[in-house]
């Protein structure tokens, strides 16, 4: 355990906690805190503390916390916001360890200077502060709930951490709703302190919990946030709800990569980069946690569909494809193992149609014969309600067969559909954990979030940090543009950026004259493109600095003049240093490119299909940088493009390993060059296998200096 994790463990074993603001008045918020803590079983010392003084139930009231005679692990302060600053100080003379502070009134409204001075107070105390504005915690190795939710939780192995008070709220009583037992369950609140990273850390480590689930609005340090998942994932799954879809990340970048991102869009692919599983909605979410707390962490490849009902298979399978969970096809096993007992009218293929006329027996040997079948990874057992098939039977074949999977450390998620009966059977199996859903989509999805979770994380770790790409002559180009206070490169800085990093382009010379552009076509070969150079101008062709397809000496010149000209026309005042001429690149599959510093979540690579219908089919992905050949090509497989890729209709699979190694070299450059904000190359020429790939265009931003983001 890092010692970070080890510093927070206390919060969630504490052996003591004083209630500030404990009332005897029952509705009041410190009242019910205080009455969760003792009613819930808490296993350590509960102190009230109100200047009142007096008793609260069996238990004498302190008048402040430094007047209780006993070191305090937690004080939860529910006193208005007001009156928290005094309580802190109270609370660090006293040598607390810990400060849940619930009273909202904080940065959430305005005040974000009494807040950073009641953290900078605590900070220099050792006062850890969690908060304000939440509503408390929840943790099942000491039996402490000290929130002002419902009385009784749970406990069991889902953490979860919220960042909305209310909504944290209110999925405790989901989670005794739905089967759903907690290991703790923390606010976040304004996260003064106390943020998700360290408890991602904690929670990580912590024996007790099975799955980590997350609620976020929003994360400050991305970066961190990113490594910790990545940390975390490898030995737990970690479930996410993120809601705020912002696009104040898109509009912050300048360029078209940018543009494209929006923050939500780019916060997806990282957080799956990095392992974790986003659901959509709290009940996708709890779907996730209770499945991934009661099977074997597996990937599941092979995975067979056992069913009673054709139709209900049919979906099953469909949803299989939807949530990338492969099945197992050897046809003539099935065949073998299966055939003898379906009717012709059923199917020994994947799914397996055991059809109506199955009863209990039959449908309980196929699922165990499933069992013994090598190759199989995981099973989706689907029963639908038949009039041969007794209901009553229903609870103990899956509950049997369920324990027997768990032996053999196979997965097996089970889908029911029928009336009163089934259900009545199915509620008593998620009671137990046994993962039964009503809709066979959901089942399957669950199944589609193991088999990414397992094989994710069977994949080792990288070392992505050592600097495949000459930083220091990078940084030199970027210092001479920076020098001359300007923050974009000119085409030749750009082209000698990626010729720095071996990132092929065109041949190509800068003309500064009509007769120096007739040497450069010459010794590049036409046809040629045209490109003004001007520190004045960043988008090129917006005014009209840009010809392509010059094919020879007289198009040569009228090109050269017609460029100048319109820059000079559209652009009075710019300062034109010449014209680029460079070869016109053989077009080949085109892609845009890129790499930025992203405001929260720091170096990000980015790709996608480019040309004209870019904008219109937003077909981009993005990962977090450095990052491997390996993370290069998954990220490309994200693409829907990603079949052209490999050659579609006859064309030959494209120079995927180029392309990889650009996407690689692009976020080393972000990431390892401090000078460089954002790079986009667009087009990217990709080529059949073996001929490379082209960088016809590239625009490179410079990070401001000395500017904080
Ligand atoms: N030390 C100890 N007790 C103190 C105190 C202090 N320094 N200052 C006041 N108190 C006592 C009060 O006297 C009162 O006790 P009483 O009923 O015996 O008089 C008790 O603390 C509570 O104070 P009160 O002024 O009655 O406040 P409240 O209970 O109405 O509200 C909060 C307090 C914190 C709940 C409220 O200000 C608040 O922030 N509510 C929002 C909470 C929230 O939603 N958080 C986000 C989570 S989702």
């Amino acid at each position: 355990m890092n010692a970070e994790a080890d510093g927070i463990g206390k919060l969630f074993r504490p052996r003591s906690v004083a209630v500030v603001g404990a009332s005897s008045d029952p509705k009041k918020i410190g009242s019910k805190i205080l009455h969760n803590i003792t009613d819930g079983g808490f296993t350590g010392a509960v102190y009230p503390v109100n200047p009142k003084g007096g008793t609260v139930g069996s238990l004498p009231v302190f008048p402040g916390v430094a007047a209780i005679p006993d070191e305090v692990d937690v004080a939860v302060i529910a006193v208005p916001a007001r009156g928290v600053m005094n309580v802190v100080r109270d609370c660090c003379q006293a040598g607390v360890r810990f400060a849940l502070i619930v009273a909202s009134g904080f940065s959430e409204i305005g005040r974000r200077e009494e807040e950073r001075e009641i953290a900078a107070y605590a900070r220099e105390r050792h006062l850890r502060i969690l908060g304000p504005n939440m509503f408390g915690m929840y943790t099942a190795a000491v039996s402490l709930n000290a929130t002002f939710g419902p009385p009784r939780i749970r406990p069991g192995g889902v953490a979860i951490i919220s960042q909305s008070g209310a909504l944290g709220l209110s999925m405790i009583g989901r989670t005794a709703l739905e089967n759903l037992g907690l290991s703790t369950i923390v606010s976040l609140g304004n996260k003064v302190d106390v943020t998700e990273v360290e408890l991602l850390d904690y929670l990580g480590e912590d024996a007790g919990t099975e799955v980590i689930l997350i609620y976020l609005e929003g994360v400050r340090d991305g970066e961190s946030f990113l490594r910790a998942l990545r940390r975390v994932g490898r030995r737990k799954p970690v479930v996410l709800i993120k809601s705020g879809r912002s696009d104040r990340g898109a509009a912050a970048a300048a360029s078209h990569t940018g543009s494209l991102a929006g923050s939500d869009r780019v916060f997806d692919h990282l957080i799956r980069q990095a392992g974790a599983l986003r659901a959509e909605s709290i009940a996708e979410a709890f779907d996730y946690c209770r499945f991934l707390s009661s099977v074997p962490l597996k990937p599941c490849h092979n995975t067979l569909i056992v069913t009673n009902g054709g139709g209900i298979g049919v979906l099953a399978t469909d949803a299989a494809e939807k949530y990338g969970l492969p099945l197992y096809d050897d046809v003539p096993v099935l065949k073998a193992t299966f055939g003898p007992g379906i009717p012709e009218y059923g199917s020994a293929r994947n799914p397996l149609d055991l059809t109506g006329e199955a009863g209990p027996a039959d449908y309980e040997r196929a699922l165990t014969a499933a069992l013994t079948l090598p190759d199989v990874g995981a099973v989706i057992a689907l029963y639908c309600e038949t009039a041969v098939f007794d209901a009553d039977a229903l609870a103990g074949i899956f509950a049997r067969c369920f324990e027997a999977y768990g032996k053999a450390g196979r997965p097996i998620v089970f889908s029911t559909m029928g009336g009163e009966q089934t259900e009545v059977a199915a509620s008593r199996l998620r009671e137990s954990r046994i993962p039964v859903f009503s809709d066979v989509y959901a089942a399957v999805r669950c199944m589609g979030a193991l088999h990414r979770y397992g094989s994710g994380r069977r994949v080792p770790a990288e070392q992505t940090d050592s600097p495949g790409i000459p930083a220091e002559a990078v940084e030199r180009i970027a210092g001479g543009a920076r020098a001359g206070e300007r923050y974009f490169l000119l085409a030749d800085e750009a082209a000698a950026v990626l010729d720095a990093a071996a990132i092929p382009l065109p041949g190509r010379k800068v003309a500064r004259t009509a007769g120096d552009a007739i040497a450069a076509a010459a010794s590049v070969g036409y046809p040629v493109a045209l490109k003004i150079v001007s520190r004045d101008v960043l988008h090129k062709s917006d005014v009209g600095g840009v010809a392509l397809g010059i094919q020879d000496e007289k198009e040569l010149i009228d090109g050269y003049e017609g460029v100048v000209g319109n820059v000079r026309r559209r652009h009075p005042g710019a300062d034109i240093l010449g014209v680029e001429v460079s070869a016109m690149a053989v077009p080949g599959l085109e892609l845009i490119v890129g790499a930025r510093r992203d405001r929260t979540f720091g170096p990000v690579v980015m790709a996608g299909l480019g040309g004209v219908y870019v904008e219109v089919l937003r077909d981009v992905v993005f990962a977090a940088a450095p990052l491997s050949d390996r993370e290069a090509f998954a990220m490309l497989q994200q693409l829907r493009c990603f079949p052209l890729l490999l050659g579609v209709r006859g064309e030959d699979r494209k120079d995927v390993e180029a392309l990889v190694e650009v996407l690689r070299k692009l976020g080393e450059i972000v990431a390892h060059c401090e000078s460089i904000a954002d790079i986009e190359i667009n087009p990217l020429f990709v080529y059949d296998e073996g001929e490379g790939v082209l960088a016809v265009d590239a625009r490179i931003l410079l990070s401001p200096e000395n500017t904080e983001e």
